[in-house]
C-alpha cells in the first residue's frame, strides 16, 4: 500500500526540492513554462502569458492540501534560483504504481540537475512512500530525458508509436521506461 506523505522537503547535494509557492509564478513562467525549447517535449505547450502560469501555480498550491500530491520545485542551494519542477503523479490504488515527470529551465540543462533530482524523488517514492513501480515516457526525439531515467536505473520497456500529440499537433513516438521497487532495492541505488 502507498504511504502518502504529501510533498516534504527533500535535499540533494546541490538542490532543495520544495513545494511551489504563489510567489514563484513569475520564475516558473520565465525559467521553463514559457520556453518552447522546454515545453515542446511535453504534451501541453508553452504558456503565452504569466497569467496562465499564475493559474497553474494556484492549482498546484491548492493541491498541496492533499497528502496524495507530490510536486516539487527545484531550488539551487547556491543561488536560491528556482530551476525546474518534478512530480510523482497518476498514483494507481489497484497496482500501487505511479509516474514521474520533470522540467528544467534551458539555461540549466546538461549540468546533472535532472539526474540528481530524479534520484531523490525515486528514492522517496520507493523507500518512503512504498510505491511499487515508477514509470515515465519520453518523446524519442528527446533523448536527454531517457538518459536521466537510464542513469537512475530505470529500464527501457518499449516504444509506442504516436503515443501523444503535442500542443503543435505533432504526433510523437514515445519510449517507455520503468523501475520496480524490488529491482531498485536489489540494485542498492
Ligand atoms: C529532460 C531534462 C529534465 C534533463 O535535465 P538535465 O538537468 O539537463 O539532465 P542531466 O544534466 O542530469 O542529464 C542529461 C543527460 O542527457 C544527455 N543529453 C543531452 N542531450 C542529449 C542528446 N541530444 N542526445 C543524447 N544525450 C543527450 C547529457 O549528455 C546528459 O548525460 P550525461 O550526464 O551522461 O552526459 C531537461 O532536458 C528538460 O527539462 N527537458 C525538457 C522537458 C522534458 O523533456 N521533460 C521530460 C519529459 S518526458
Amino acid at each position: 500500500m502507498i504511504h502518502y506523505l504529501g510533498t516534504p522537503v527533500l535535499e540533494t547535494e546541490r538542490i532543495i526540492l520544495r513545494k511551489l509557492e504563489l510567489s514563484d509564478a513569475q520564475c516558473v513562467f520565465d525559467h521553463w513554462l514559457s520556453d518552447d525549447r522546454v515545453m515542446d517535449n511535453l504534451i501541453k505547450g508553452a504558456h503565452k502569458s504569466v497569467s496562465e502560469t499564475i493559474e497553474r501555480v494556484k492549482e498546484i498550491v491548492k493541491n498541496y492540501e492533499s497528502q496524495e500530491f507530490c510536486y516539487w520545485g527545484m531550488e539551487l542551494k547556491t543561488s536560491g534560483e528556482l530551476i525546474g519542477a518534478i512530480d510523482l503523479f497518476h498514483f494507481d490504488g489497484l497496482t500501487d504504481n505511479c509516474e514521474v515527470g520533470y522540467s528544467i529551465g534551458y539555461k540549466w540543462w546538461n549540468k546533472g540537475y535532472g539526474t540528481e533530482a530524479l534520484k531523490a524523488v525515486i528514492d522517496f517514492g520507493f523507500r518512503r512512500m512504498n510505491v511499487h513501480k515508477i514509470s515515465a515516457a519520453h518523446n524519442v526525439d528527446n533523448p536527454a530525458s531517457g538518459k536521466i531515467m537510464f542513469k537512475n536505473g530505470m529500464e527501457l520497456e518499449g516504444t509506442i508509436k504516436h503515443m501523444i500529440r503535442n500542443a503543435k499537433h505533432q504526433y510523437k513516438d514515445c519510449a517507455l521506461y520503468g523501475l520496480l521497487q524490488e529491482e531498485y532495492r536489489k540494485k542498492g541505488k
